[in-house]
């Protein structure tokens, strides 16, 4: 039977919660400027669940943000992943898979503290270390895990959390799971921060920023925030998400900025990009690692990393440390794209563009898609400053016909907007 239900707003997973970066991924506050659905909106279906599901898909139609998973097409020249070095199809990380499913099987079994850690595990954790320079690492089976496992543990009534707004979306669900105080301060205002920082009245204090931005591809002043946070009785824990196997060689920003040996610096990175398999890790002293052994619910209750995932990334970690040309090479080729786009060339791999409008964004990144061009396009309310752009990400095995390709034809998109 067929029942009538009134719209309702403000679902946590459609307020607040992020794309990539930290904004709402379907924000009660671009509701409120203007969707066309407005709550008492009657809408006629079925279960009350149905319902609910068709108002939802009503609201994101209205709003133009309906999310497909978009397949994979090998044709295309890819500008939109983040397999930076190009390590996701190295022969290399494939025979470590192949030979550490052989031992210990496809998957896990088990969470790390019943019977899930292997040798690939305990591998992977060295080489992260001896990749960043950081004492311990603890593997995380994603990094959205690692950032809400770490975040969770070192949260809650008594630690402030201060963020900049333009964090990725784990980190946001982190600080809201830790329920922690926290307090988001405009991208890059380190004032900002010390202000926070100074009228605390919570005896912890975590400062959250990315290396390298998702978005944005802009970096943070690391010195100048370890600073501080070190004046400021603060931990300042880095995403290097975007700066592992791209910042410093590949040995990531942190380690750039001579932090790798500050206690009060810890960071977390995925597996997922730079290094070419699947996971996260959660980095720093000792002392961390033990209190997210007994206390980071997204490692105890969670299946360990596949054991494949983990010595692929090991392999991964290797090959940045022994190959340095690839992160050359990465950069070499990210100048040439923000050359021909006319814009200056971003830190890391991501390099991006601001469009005018969101319609103009999505139309440009449809054309190059029917040019054969993959890029990533990023709109309100996916972006926390309502900025639409598009983000290009270079790749160290781009070949140089493809860089030259795709390059000129974003370019060209761009000059005819
Ligand atoms: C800054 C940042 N942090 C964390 C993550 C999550 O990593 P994973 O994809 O391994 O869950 C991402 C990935 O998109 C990211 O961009």
């Amino acid at each position: 039977m067929n029942t009538q239900i009134e719209v309702e707003f403000g679902t946590p997973a459609e307020s607040g919660m992020a794309a990539e970066s930290g904004a709402a991924a379907e924000s009660g506050t671009a509701i409120q400027s203007g969707a066309a659905i407005q709550p008492g909106t009657v809408i006629e279906s079925g279960t009350a669940m149905e319902s609910w599901l068709a108002s939802r898909v009503a609201v994101r139609e209205q709003r133009g943000i309906i999310r497909h998973d978009a397949q994979r097409n090998e044709s295309m020249i890819d500008l939109a992943s983040n397999d930076y070095l190009g390590l996701a199809g190295d022969q290399r990380l494939a025979v470590a898979a192949a030979e550490a499913t052989t031992i210990y099987g496809t998957g896990a079994r088990a969470s790390r503290v019943v019977c899930g850690t292997t040798q690939a595990h305990l591998e992977l954790e060295r080489e992260l270390c001896s990749l960043t320079g950081q004492e311990t690492a603890l593997a995380f089976s994603s990094g959205y895990a690692a950032n809400l496992g770490v975040i969770t543990a070192l949260g809650g009534p008594g630690t402030l959390m201060i963020y900049d707004a333009h964090v990725h979306a784990s980190i946001h669900d982190g600080i809201r799971l830790s329920r922690s105080p926290a307090i988001s301060v405009a991208h890059g205002d380190l004032e900002a921060i010390r202000c926070a920082l100074a009228q605390r009245t919570q005896p912890r204090a975590v400062v959250v920023l990315e290396s390298i931005y998702s978005v944005l591809g802009d970096a943070a002043d690391l010195v100048t925030a370890a600073a501080l946070c070190a004046e400021m009785d603060a931990l300042l824990l880095v995403d290097e998400a975007h700066g592992i196997g791209v910042a410093g060689n590949g040995r990531g920003a942190v380690h750039a900025a001579g932090l790798a040996e500050a206690g009060h610096v810890i960071l977390t990175l995925t597996l997922s990009k730079a290094l070419g398999s699947q996971g996260g890790a959660v980095l720093g002293p000792a002392l961390l690692r033990e209190h997210l052994v007994n206390t980071a619910r997204t490692f105890i209750f969670d299946t360990a990393l596949a054991p494949a995932c983990a010595a692929a990334a090991a392999q991964g970690a290797r090959i940045i440390m022994t190959e340095p040309q690839l992160v050359t090479r990465m950069h070499h080729n990210a100048a040439t794209i923000a050359a021909r786009c006319g814009i200056q060339k971003a830190p890391g791999a991501v390099q991006s563009i601001p469009v005018a409008s969101s319609a103009s964004a999505a139309a440009l990144s449809a054309g190059l898609r029917e040019a054969g061009v993959a890029v990533g396009c990023f709109r309100p309310p996916s972006v926390p400053d309502g900025v639409s752009r598009l983000r290009l990400t270079a790749r160290a095995n781009l070949k140089s016909e493809e860089l030259e390709q795709a390059a000129s034809l974003v370019a060209a998109a761009v000059r005819a907007l």
